[in-house]
C-alpha cells in the first residue's frame, strides 16, 4: 500500500490529533533513518501506523486480541493502553497489507520498547516521543540528543517515561526495562 493510500485510510480510523501525531512521527522517523542509515520508506510507515489502534474502543480491541490469539501476558491485561501496538500490528497486517515483519515489531515495540530493540525500533520508540506535538518535561534534551545519539535518546527516553510511571504510581512493563538495562549497557558500560 502506498503511503498516500496509507493516509487516507488512516483518516478514516483516527482522530484530527491522532491523525496529526502519526504523519508528525513518520516524518521524525523519515529523517531519523535518514540520519542513521535506515531505510527512510520503512520508516515512515511504520511511524505512520504506530498508532492506528489507538483509537479504537476497548471491545473493538478485545474482539481483534480474541480473533488473532494476541498473547497478553500478565501486565498487559492489567494496562489496556498497552493493548494498542500489539493489536495496530495486526492491523498493519490484515487492513494495510504490511508483511514486513521488522515494521510490524516496531509498532509492537512502539510504547514499551523491547529487550532488543532493532534500528527501526528505536527509530519509532523516539519518534513517537520527541514529534513537534509532544510536551513531556524534557522533551526539548531528548531532541537535541536525538540528533547525536540515537541510543542515549533511546535511553532518555525510555528514562523518562519510567520515572513518569513511576510518579503515577503505574506498573512498568518488564520488557521496558529490560529495554533500559540493554541500551545502558551498550551506552555506558563499554
Ligand atoms: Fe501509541
Ligand atoms: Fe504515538
Amino acid at each position: 500500500m502506498d503511503i498516500d493510500l496509507i493516509k487516507k485510510r488512516l483518516k478514516e480510523m483516527l482522530g484530527e490529533e491522532r491523525l496529526e501525531h502519526s504523519v508528525n512521527t513518520s516524518k521524525v522517523a523519515r529523517k531519523l533513518a535518514i540520519k542513521y542509515g535506515y531505510d527512510a520508506g520503512k520508516a515512515e510507515v511504520a511511524g505512520l501506523l504506530h498508532d492506528c489502534a489507538k483509537d479504537l474502543d476497548y471491545k473493538t480491541l478485545e474482539k481483534v486480541v480474541l480473533e488473532y490469539n494476541i498473547e497478553l501476558d500478565e501486565i498487559i491485561r492489567k494496562i489496556p493502553k498497552l493493548l494498542h501496538p500489539l493489536v495496530g500490528a495486526v492491523i498493519a497486517k490484515k487492513e494495510f497489507n504490511i508483511q514486513d515483519p521488522v515494521i510490524l515489531k516496531a509498532i509492537k515495540a512502539h510504547s514499551t520498547g523491547v529487550a532488543q530493540m532493532s534500528l527501526l525500533d528505536k527509530i519509532i520508540y523516539l519518534s513517537d516521543k520527541i514529534e513537534p506535538l509532544r510536551n513531556m518535561d524534557g522533551v526539548e534534551e531528548v531532541r537535541k540528543m536525538a540528533e547525536i545519539d540515537l541510543d542515549r535518546a533511546v535511553l532518555m527516553a525510555l528514562d523518562k517515561g519510567l520515572l513518569y510511571l513511576i510518579s503515577k504510581g503505574s506498573l512498568i512493563h518488564p520488557v521496558s526495562v529490560e529495554a533500559r538495562n540493554n541500551i545502558l549497557s551498550k551506552v555506558v558500560f563499554v
